[in-house]
């Protein structure tokens, strides 16, 4: 099978576990979505290829920062937003693991990241604050940091602006207008890419959608 192989918490566990099943004989290869998941994967012995390689991939599992019953998810607190959504939009299924407080309506607790390109910081800034007031959202956005106060800077070399929103009453709105800014270069709402998620609750896993 070719796999996406998810980034953060949930999904280092889901290494270790498909580590432990390569191990034992399962024949996969995996494309990281994170430079943070590739050494680890490499650690561990995940066999990995590229997109370039692969282009097409059967199945990505992958955490999730928020999600609703609609499979409709925020993603990027980790800050590889990009690389997973790439990752995910090449898979033919996206299953994502997480625990049940992840699953929320509406969206919006979590803060949304947005990467953005350095260049034009500033303009692209009031440009994603003029856009979240239009669409009566609160325009809290703030850059990201590193432990060393300056800018936090994700593995395509971008920075990412949390956008402190509280209620996404249309995802979909928003993230196509989003994506209409050119110092935007994506967005965490992952939208019609999730086609199922294994939430793990005090009474069990629940699954939902296709797993
Ligand atoms: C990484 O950028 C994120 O999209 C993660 O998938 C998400 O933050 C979930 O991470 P945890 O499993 O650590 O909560």
């Amino acid at each position: 099978m070719r796999l996406g192989i998810g980034t953060g918490s949930t999904a280092a566990f889901f290494v270790t576990a498909l580590a432990e099943r390569v191990r034992k004989g399962l024949r996969v290869v995996g494309v990281p979505t994170s430079e943070a998941t590739r050494a680890q994967a490499e650690r561990e012995g995940v066999p990995l290829t590229t997109l370039d390689e692969t282009p097409e991939l059967d199945l990505t599992v992958d955490g999730a920062d928020e999600l609703d019953d609609q499979l409709r998810l925020i993603k990027g607190g980790g800050g590889a937003l990009l690389r997973e959504k790439i990752v995910a939009a090449a898979s033919a299924r996206m299953v994502v693991i997480a625990d049940g407080s992840k699953r929320v309506a509406p969206l919006g607790r979590f803060p949304l990241p947005i990467e953005v390109v350095p260049f034009g910081l500033k303009a692209t800034e009031h440009a994603i604050a003029r856009l979240l007031k239009e669409q009566g959202l609160p325009a809290d956005l703030r850059l990201r940091r590193a432990a060393n106060a300056e800018p936090f800077v994700t593995d395509g070399g971008h920075y990412i602006f949390d956008a402190h929103v509280e209620r996404i009453g249309d995802p979909e709105r928003l993230a196509a207008s989003l994506n209409t800014i050119p110092g935007v270069v994506e967005h965490g709402l992952f939208i019609g890419l999730a086609t199922g998620a294994i939430l793990a609750t005090a009474d069990g896993l629940v699954e939902l959608g296709q797993v």
